[in-house]
C-alpha cells in the first residue's frame, strides 16, 4: 500500500491550508490543520480553546504540550496524512517523530513553502474565508465571485482576527524565531523538498503534485 505521511511546512500565508485542500481533493488523506482545529475549539467554547485564544489573538504560539496532545489523538485514527501547521518548534518535530515511530509510521516527505516575507504579509491582509466550511479565498489573486460571500453556500465570508498588518507581521516574526529551524531539521533527515510557493496556486499545485510518488511509499511494517 502506498501511503503518505507529509507535513506542509511553511510561514503564515505561504499557500499550506490552499494546497492542502487541493491535495485532499486527489489522494486519499486526512487534512490536519492545526489552526483550523484550535478555531473550531475556540467556537464552541472548549478548555483548549479558551486556553489557546490569547495566544492565537496575538499571533503567538500556542504552548507545546497543548498542541502535542491534539495532535496525538487526531494521528491515533489515521495513517495517511497532511500536517498543516504541525510541527511549529523543534520539541514539537521531537514529538511528532515519537509518536510516529511509536507507531512504525515514520513521515514520508516535509514539503517547504517558501516566499518572500513582503508577498506573504500581502496575501494573509487580503484573505477571506468561509468559516462553515474553512473555503480560503483572497480579494486579490483568488477572489469570490460576489465581494463578501461564500461561493458554495451564498453566505458572508469572514476576514480572521489575526489577518490585521499588526498580527500578521507578529506571526511572521513567530515563524523566523520557531518555526524556521526546522527546514534544517528536515533536511537533515533527508526528508525536505522545497516547493517555490510564490507561484500562482496552480502552479504551485503542479509541483506539490509533482511530489506526490516521491511521498508515497511501500509500508513494510505491517
Ligand atoms: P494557522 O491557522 O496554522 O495559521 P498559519 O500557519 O499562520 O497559516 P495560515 O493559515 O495563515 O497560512 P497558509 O499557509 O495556510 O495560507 P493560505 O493557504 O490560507 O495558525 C493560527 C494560529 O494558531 C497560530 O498563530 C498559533 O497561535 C496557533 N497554532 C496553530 N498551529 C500551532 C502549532 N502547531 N503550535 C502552536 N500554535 C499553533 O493562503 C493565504 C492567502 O493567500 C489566502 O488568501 C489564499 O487565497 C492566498 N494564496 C494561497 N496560495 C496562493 C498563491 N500561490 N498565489 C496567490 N495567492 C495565494
Amino acid at each position: 500500500v502506498s501511503e503518505i505521511r507529509v507535513v506542509f511546512l511553511g510561514a503564515p500565508g505561504a499557500g499550506k491550508g490552499t494546497q492542502a485542500t487541493l491535495l485532499r481533493q486527489q489522494a486519499s488523506v486526512t487534512h490536519f490543520s492545526t489552526g483550523d482545529v484550535l478555531r473550531r475549539h475556540r467556537i464552541e467554547k472548549t478548555p483548549l480553546g479558551l486556553q489557546a485564544e490569547a495566544c492565537m489573538d496575538r499571533g503567538e504560539l500556542v504552548p507545546d504540550a497543548l498542541i502535542i496532545a491534539l495532535v496525538e489523538a487526531e494521528l491515533a485514527t489515521t495513517s495517511m496524512f497532511v500536517l498543516d501547521g504541525f510541527p511549529r518548534t523543534l520539541s514539537q518535530a521531537e514529538a511528532l517523530d515519537t509518536m510516529l515511530a511509536t507507531r512504525c509510521m515514520p513521515l514520508t516527505g516535509v514539503l517547504f513553502f517558501d516566499a518572500p516575507r513582503d508577498l506573504l504579509l500581502r496575501r494573509l491582509t487580503a484573505r477571506w474565508v468561509n468559516p462553515r466550511t474553512g473555503r480560503i479565498y483572497n480579494t486579490i489573486t483568488d477572489p469570490p465571485r460576489a465581494a463578501g460571500i461564500d461561493d458554495d453556500d451564498g453566505l458572508p465570508l469572514e476576514q480572521r482576527v489575526d489577518d490585521t498588518l499588526e498580527t500578521a507581521t507578529r506571526r511572521l516574526d513567530v515563524y523566523e524565531q520557531q518555526t524556521a529551524p526546522l527546514i534544517a531539521y528536515y533536511t537533515q533527515r533527508g526528508l525536505l523538498t522545497r516547493i517555490n510557493a510564490a507561484a500562482d496556486i496552480e502552479d504551485v499545485a503542479a509541483q506539490v503534485r509533482a511530489t506526490i510518488p516521491a511521498l508515497q511509499r511501500m509500508e513494510t511494517h505491517r
